[in-house]
């Protein structure tokens, strides 16, 4: 069945559903509270939301450790307001996506209840319970040497059952079996459920983890974190899987599917993605440009450094080009907050519009995540008890094995993802008007400052910049079909690229400093027979074909 590129010209809206808006009182974000706001997301010019998981859950990993695939977390509402959201959403011209998470489930869910009740019990081989190693001495080991990303080893022991269960995330979060074809029917009946219910696509969580080399092999050499890894990400039965899953369901839907892909370079990513009888997902989620200030995890801080950043963005405007689309994101729920890393807090409405136009007029689809539209900052927590992501305490327990607890704790208030999960601050009345009742989590005190209701008001605030650059982008061929191309790749301060199309450019310049440093336009533009189109400072003016840049400035010029 044909597939129309629908998905190439939207952009996307990621809420998280905790921190969104609380309808009820209880002091938790819900789908009473998404209703209320439909028309705001609408206003942002956004063609669609994808909701981090809303469905039952005990919550281990915030939604991503499912306990019931087919349903809605109470907390968030049920499914009758869920469908009350569809068409809502679908009334105003939105589309809905939905996580799937099926790398794992919880511990809770049922199918992990009946595993591990006996080895014989029929869903015992939806996950991987193995026997464990026995020492010389005959202490007993885990069946391999993995380690979870999460907590610890990546294996649990059962008494009972005398044997392990593998989690590659935390404890709670046993890892399925695909290679059990009752497994993937599983997956393509969850799948079919949420599209007969209107549902518009999904966001894949980790798919690309989804196949575990056969025998489960050591790892070597050995790694802090995600030992294994080698064996887990990006196997070739992932293909294999996800083609079943495409065959024999999504072909017969109207649908999108983006895969998120950690360790993934763009070669491995087109094997999903190219255009073509392989193609097995429309987009990816790529991590390289979310690492210019860290090595790997955000825990693990550098200085922010913009070669490496632009490397990691035109890598993959140049390698996809012509064969697949991209995702392009700059925040989601796993990293902190763009403007406190990338940009300046100091600057914020100027570095917060410069990141924007930075990578929404890149080629692909943009993906706006909740509260980065008004700019929200970090809250940089101080104490450990105060985290609630059940990585702060794994984090710290590995980095204080290398460094004293105060750098540590130093470290993780800069890179936790609990900074992206503060409530939204709709306004400067109490709990920043997120909650009439106690707030599940703490408030960014810097809500009086930074809310939406009073950005609504200003015309040159961040959030009315973020409508202006989506209107913008849907309603130019250039933003959404353009060529890319990059000028001054070495350069340490300033990002620039062109977008061209049918005789039309537009030259996107991007300064990452604070510091005042001379432009000077690439050869081929005449700054004086462009339009400015977007800037973040009022008069712009420019001398010689180049200007002396102030703070985080931005400027995009169209030649048409
Ligand atoms: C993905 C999710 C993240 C979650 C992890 C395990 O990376 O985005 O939030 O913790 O998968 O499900
Ligand atoms: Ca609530």
């Amino acid at each position: 069945m044909a597939k129309s590129d629908w998905y190439k010209e939207m952009a996307v809206y990621q809420i998280w559903p905790r921190s969104f808006c609380d309808g009820n009182g209880d002091g938790i974000g819900d789908l009473w509270g998404v209703l209320e706001k439909l028309d705001y997301i609408k206003s942002l010019n956004v063609d669609a939301i994808w909701f981090s998981p809303l469905f039952p859950s005990p919550n281990a990993d915030y939604g991503y450790d499912i306990s019931d695939y087919m349903d809605i977390h109470p907390d968030y509402g049920n499914l009758e307001v869920f469908r009350q959201v569809l068409d809502g959403a679908h009334a105003r011209g939105m589309r809905v996506f939905m996580d799937l998470v099926v790398n794992h489930t919880s511990d809770e869910h049922r199918w992990f209840v009946e595993s591990r009740k006996s080895k014989d019990n029929p869903y015992h081989d939806y996950y991987f319970w193995r026997k464990g190693r026995l020492t010389r001495r005959g202490r007993r080991l885990p069946p391999n040497n993995w380690s979870s990303i999460f907590e610890g080893g990546a294996w649990e022991y059962d008494a009972k059952l005398d044997e392990y269960y593998l989690h590659v995330f935390a404890k709670k979060q046993p890892d399925l079996n695909m290679a059990n074809p009752r497994v993937r029917d599983e997956v393509k009946n969850i799948l079919r459920f949420w599209l007969d219910m209107g549902v518009d696509g999904f966001r894949e969580d980790v798919i690309t983890f989804i196949a575990k080399d056969e025998g489960l092999p050591n790892s070597y050499p050995v790694l802090p974190v995600a030992n294994g890894v080698n064996h887990y990400a990006n196997r070739p039965k992932a293909h294999e899987y996800l083609k079943e899953f495409k065959r024999e369901v999504l072909d017969f839907y109207d649908c999108f599917t983006v895969g998120e892909s950690p360790m993934t370079s763009p070669e491995v990513a087109l094997s999903y993605i190219a255009e073509g009888e392989n193609k097995v997902l429309d987009e990816m989620i790529a991590f390289s440009h979310m690492e210019a200030d860290c090595f790997m995890l955000d825990m693990i801080q550098l200085p922010f450094n913009l070669v490496k950043m632009k490397k990691a963005f035109s890598e993959w405007q140049y390698k996809l080009h012509g064969k697949a689309w991209n995702a392009l994101y700059i925040e989601n729920h796993d990293h902190p907050r763009i403007i406190s890393r990338y940009g300046s807090e100091e600057y914020r409405t100027e570095s917060g519009k410069m990141l924007a136009a930075m990578y929404i007029l890149q080629r692909g689809t943009p993906f706006v995540y909740q509260g980065q539209e008004i700019g929200m900052l970090n809250i940089n927590l101080p104490e450990l008890g105060m985290y609630k992501d059940v990585m702060a305490e794994n984090n710290i327990d590995i980095a204080t094995r290398f460094l004293p607890r105060s750098t540590a704790m130093k470290l993780l208030a800069r890179s936790s993802r609990d900074n992206a999960r503060t409530p939204f601050q709709w306004d400067d009345s109490r709990n920043a008007g997120f909650t009439t009742g106690t707030p599940w989590f703490f408030v960014n005190e810097n809500y009086r400052e930074i809310n939406a209701a009073q950005q609504e008001e200003d015309p040159n605030s961040l959030l009315n910049f973020y409508r202006a650059i989506l209107k913008f982008r849907k309603e130019s061929p250039v933003a959404i079909w353009g060529d890319y191309k990059e000028y001054f790749p070495k350069d340490k301060n300033f990002y620039v690229y062109e977008r061209s199309y049918e005789g039309k450019r537009l030259l996107v310049i991007c300064s990452f400093t604070r510091k005042a440093l001379r432009f000077d336009a690439p050869e081929g533009f005449d700054l004086g027979a462009g339009r400015l189109v977007f800037a973040n400072y009022e008069s712009n003016f420019f001398i010689m074909n180049g200007f002396t840049s102030r703070p985080y400035e931005m400027r995009v010029y169209l030649f048409e």
